[in-house]
């Protein structure tokens, strides 16, 4: 790993459920060479972190601040250390009560010594007259409602978070600070409070939306000059999140109910949150032949994902979803290609059935997409095969394809 010099700030990202996703969303908007994997929890950037828009980060729980790099593994050493700094450093809290708390990334000690940690820290400052409290650890690392309610971001706040270094500088660990943490109330506002919602169509969750949106832009800096096209808006989760990130958004569907729905919940967003751009375009359309005007400049969507099944399907009903899905999305593929200028970014959410634990069988067009006029994008810190979205007992899975037009 490249740890650039003390001066230049770094950050650290803690990485949702299902880690690739959130490497490749951050590769995508800052590049390669400022993303580097830590382990299966955390990703360092080499931005300060308040020049990392958090907020529209779907795939990280955590955005910290690099405080410093020890030259072991030894939890005894790492907690001899953080006890004999913590000190120091809290003094230059502001007066008060210190909230204080203790994840731990990637270590093998049992939660009821992460705890004892905590305790001696806390114990630590007590000596030196600060009034402290300690979140307690239900795991090894706290969750984001934790790090919220206990105000762990706030002033008097101080997440402590501690991760095992797994790339190939292994043997250090790095200590950073929570600056911030993923704002789940206002996600299920987004998910569970807008007007109108539809199970039929499935249930884009806003996070996989905005990951959707990120690995399309691939540019930090939103601009509502730039549009954000979903042929396929149905409710409009991705449209939202592009609007809420502040970029242009111009919505399709087949269907007029998913138009008014999408009509119903990006009239309701600024309602609710604060927008600097609030206009949309929609239109009812068949993505397979529509002509779009204008042009878009990115196109972020999921697509078709055929029948939702909640069992194993039969082979014969699998193979005909298949087929079906993998001819409309082909269809709209080659429609799109025709009306895109070169070097026009997708990112297209398609299905993929998980047929046995893990192993899951994919769209045949994955295979032709340079004959339909793309080229796939693959990414440095992330494997293509692990950009699948899907919870453990669901059947259909999400793939994530980002293309470009050649
Ligand atoms: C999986 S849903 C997308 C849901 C969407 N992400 C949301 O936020 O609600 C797929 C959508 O594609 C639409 N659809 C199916 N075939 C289509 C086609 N040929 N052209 C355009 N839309 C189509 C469906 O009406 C449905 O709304």
């Amino acid at each position: 790993m490249r740890y650039t010099d003390e001066n230049m700030e770094q950050s650290i990202l803690i990485l949702g459920r299902q880690p690739a996703l959130g490497i490749a969303e951050a590769e995508s908007l800052f590049g390669a060479a400022q993303v580097q994997p830590i382990s299966e929890h955390a990703a360092l950037v080499s931005l300060p972190h308040a020049d990392v828009h958090f907020a529209r980060l779907g795939g990280s729980i955590k955005l910290c601040k690099l405080l410093t790099i020890l030259d072991t593994t030894n939890w005894g050493q790492i907690e001899r250390y953080l006890v004999k700094v913590s000190p120091e450093h809290a003094s230059y809290l502001p007066e008060g009560k210190v909230q204080i708390g203790i994840s731990a990334y990637g270590f093998s000690e049992s939660t009821p010594r992460i705890l004892a940690t905590g305790l001696s820290i806390k114990k630590a400052l007590r000596k030196v007259g600060k009034s402290v409290r300690l979140t307690p650890n239900q795991e090894p690392a706290l969750n984001s409602a934790q790090v919220l309610h206990n105000h762990l971001t706030g002033p008097t706040g101080w997440e402590l978070v501690i991760i095992k270094d797994d790339s190939n500088e292994a043997g250090k660990t790095i200590i950073a600070q929570t600056v911030n943490v993923q704002d789940i109330d206002g996600y299920t506002l987004r998910d569970r409070g807008r007007p109108k919602r539809d199970a039929r169509v499935g249930m884009l969750p806003p996070k996989l939306a905005q990951i959707i949106t990120n690995l399309a832009v691939a540019d930090a800096k939103p601009s509502a000059k730039t549009t954000i096209l979903d042929p396929f808006c149905g409710t409009g989760v991705v449209l939202q999140e592009a609007m809420l990130m502040g970029y242009s958004v111009y919505g399709t569907d087949l269907e007029n109910r998913m138009i008014d729905y999408s009509k119903a919940n990006l009239e309701w967003l600024p309602t609710e949150f604060k927008l600097t751009n609030t206009s949309f375009s929609l239109d009812q359309g068949d993505a397979t032949s529509f002509a779009w005007q204008p042009a878009p400049d990115v196109v972020a969507c999921e697509t078709y994902l055929g029948k939702p099944f909640t069992s194993t399907p039969d082979g014969a009903t699998l193979a005909q979803t298949t087929t079906d899905c993998n001819l409309i999305i082909k269809k709209f593929l080659r429609n799109i290609a025709n009306q895109t200028k070169p070097g026009t970014r997708f990112c297209i959410a398609i299905p993929a059935w998980q047929i046995r634990a893990g192993e899951f069988k994919h769209l045949p067009l994955i295979d032709s997409l340079e004959d339909l006029g793309y080229n796939r994008v693959s990414f440095e810190h992330a494997k293509s095969e692990d950009l699948l979205y899907y919870r453990e007992d669901q059947i259909v899975a999400r793939e994530l394809v980002v293309l470009t037009r050649k």
